[in-house]
């Protein structure tokens, strides 16, 4: 995910490059690892951009000049290629007269890129699948840029929102649309291309809609759509009446929520880049062979906070599918205790900002000892994947609400492809079960759009039981590792003093504190561990607690039990921690909403622990 604002004004504009860089700061929250601006200054394309948040570009060309009625600028989320000044957008054409930017992914960028050099000698300045689309325009362009573009993009394949501009004409700037986001802003002698509408709305509230496949030629006085046969196209405007904040946030009241919906998308994502029509996983960072995975007599999962929750969920997976011992390791204990690491251990580090210190440490401290490092990471170029051997992304897009959702969902959807990887690789997975997984893996997008439609159901119950000020999850198998991703997720934005302990253990000791009306958040998804699960519910209402219960649709018996039941569909206890963990995040948000929480920034607490 990234940003992308273009500007044309009338000659007589000379503001270009603050307006840009100002509608860029709206685009922060779709990446902010480096930006960068191209202006024409009278038929000479200039590019200034640096690695960083925004701030550092305002200040590595404040003391600059750069008068220009026409810029295009880019906020950049890495996806091919670290976060360095090179690899920023936007990127020339070899002779300077084309500067492109782009939002997406060019999958056939490896061809190009060869086929570029071959057969025109061009050089690459960066590591990005971008700087193709310059030179590609470069190679045909011949004073017509619309004509250029569209020669371009039909060499192209992937998903693109793109924003050109040439040096021989300083009053046009063309954009098209393929599968990525991208609005065209109306104004009066001025007009704009974003990627999203906030951008815009200090200038502008008549927007169109660009669809896919759809070019847009922007000049200060017009804007022009065309299809995908290259016929002039009539939209109407959209007029936007809402404010800029919440439309970054797509509509919803907060970060938080917009990430959990963004969750079908994100797993689909995950999943989707590793796995062929025939369901072969290929693996894009890995690089293990059967031998290296033969080799591997133990592994350690580490990490911190909902990541370490994700690797409780990895263990199970990984000793069934590869059937290789795991332990599991909170970061900043495991790099004190001077565990048993050698260069047969296998170091899984999970990371959403990939710059949790602790993390990195204990993966510093693992690679010390001869350990192989995988992590499993959001933030491209960031330290731990810098640092690691293997690094396997997880492709949730940026997540800014502190309390994490969709990053914890799409860890889970990792740890499942890299313990059928390794299983399958090692020939210890069957052909049967493997499938069988994979058919579940892939179902789950879908059932979790279904399960996100319950929503309402679950604010209901956050209004019944908002006021507590206890509250206890319990669950049996990996439904207890869930269980304390659930009561993180509660403390930490509602304040709620909330508890996780396996449902099994509560008799032996945590039982004492249950009382009348004491609420316990009961996780009974696992088909083989149902009814025992149910009996640790009447160990609890005997005592007077008040029980909401997590289980599979077609399981009601818990309805005799439980006071509230949270469903989720049906599928194989093994992928079930996916589903179950929704209802939670969904409960925790309304919970925290009912009570007056600044959700999206608790306090004491940041995004990214970058201290011990
Ligand atoms: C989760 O909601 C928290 N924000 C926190 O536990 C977080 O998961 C932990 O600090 C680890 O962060 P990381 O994934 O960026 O390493």
């Amino acid at each position: 995910m990234c940003g992308i604002v273009g500007f044309v004004g009338s000659k007589n504009e000379k503001n270009a490059k603050d307006i840009v860089i100002d509608g860029l700061k709206k685009l922060e929250y779709r990446g902010y690892d480096s930006s960068g601006i191209a202006i024409n200054t009278g038929n000479k394309l200039e590019i200034r951009k640096k690695v960083g948040r925004i701030a550092n570009l305002e200040n590595h060309i404040k003391k600059e000049k750069l008068n220009s009625n026409i810029a295009i600028g880019h906020t950049r989320w890495a996806t091919h290629g670290a976060p360095t000044d090179e690899n920023a957008h936007p990127h020339f054409s070899s002779n300077h007269k084309i500067a492109v930017v782009h939002n997406g992914i060019i999958e056939n960028f490896v061809e190009l890129r060869e086929w570029l050099n071959q057969d025109f000698g061009i050089q690459f300045e960066s590591e990005t699948d971008t700087e193709v689309i310059a030179h590609l325009i470069g190679i045909y362009y011949d004073g017509d840029l619309q004509e250029a573009v569209y020669k371009a993009v039909d060499k192209m394949k992937g998903a693109y929102a793109i924003g050109v501009i040439a040096d021989e004409e300083p009053d046009k700037l063309v954009a098209v649309r393929k599968d990525a986001p991208l609005v065209a802003g109306l104004g009066q002698g001025e007009n704009f291309i974003a990627s999203d509408i906030p951008a815009l709305l200090k200038h502008v509230r008549e927007i169109y809609l660009i669809e896919n496949n759809e070019t847009v030629v922007v000049t200060a006085d017009d804007i022009k759509i065309y299809n995908q046969d290259r016929k002039l196209v009539k939209r109407d405007v959209f007029h936007v009446n809402w404010d800029a904040e919440a439309a970054e946030k797509d509509g919803y009241d907060h970060f938080m929520l917009k990430e959990i919906h963004e969750q079908p998308k994100g797993l689909s994502e995950t999943l989707n880049r590793r796995i062929d029509e025939k369901g072969n996983l290929t693996l894009d960072g890995i690089n293990m062979t059967k031998e290296d995975i033969e080799k591997f007599d133990k592994v350690f999962i580490v990490a911190c906070g909902t990541a370490y929750h994700a690797g409780l969920v990895g263990k199970g997976l990984i000793e069934k599918l590869a059937g290789i011992p795991v332990e599991v390791d909170i970061a900043s204990e495991f790099r004190y205790r001077e565990p048993f690491v050698n260069e047969k251990t296998l170091f899984i580090a999970i990371s959403q900002s990939g710059e949790t210190l602790d993390t990195l440490e204990a993966l510093r401290e693992a690679k010390k000892k001869g350990a192989r490092i995988l992590s499993v990471v959001n933030v491209v170029g960031s330290s731990v994947a810098r640092e690691s051997d293997d690094v396997f992304f997880t492709w949730a897009g940026p997540e800014i609400a502190v309390a994490s959702t969709k990053a914890y969902t799409t860890q889970l959807m990792c740890m499942y492809i890299i313990g059928l990887y390794m299983g399958k690789t090692k020939g210890f997975l069957s052909e049967e079960v493997y499938n069988t997984y994979i058919k579940e893996l892939k179902e789950i997008p879908e059932k979790l759009e279904e399960l996100l439609k319950t929503e309402e159901v679950i604010a209901n119950i956050a209004k019944d039981i908002y006021k507590k000020e206890q509250v206890f999850f319990i669950g049996r198998g990996t439904d207890s590792a869930v269980a304390y991703e659930g009561s993180l997720k509660l403390k930490e934005i509602s304040y709620i003093n909330s508890f996780a302990i396996a449902a099994g253990e509560l008799k032996h000791g945590t039982i004492a504190l249950i009382e009348k009306d004491t609420l316990v958040i009961t996780l009974a998804t696992q088909d083989k561990l149902y009814e025992k699960t149910l009996s640790n519910i009447q160990e609890v209402k005997a005592r007077g607690a008040f029980v909401i219960g997590v289980a599979k649709e077609k399981n009601k018996k818990i309805e005799n039990q439980a006071d509230k039941v949270m469903y989720i569909p049906d599928c194989m206890d093994e992928v079930a921690p996916l589903l179950a963990v929704i209802p939670l995040q969904i409960l925790a948000y309304y919970i925290a909403k009912e009570r007056g929480c600044d959700i999206d920034k608790p306090k004491n607490l940041a995004k990214s622990v970058t201290v011990e």
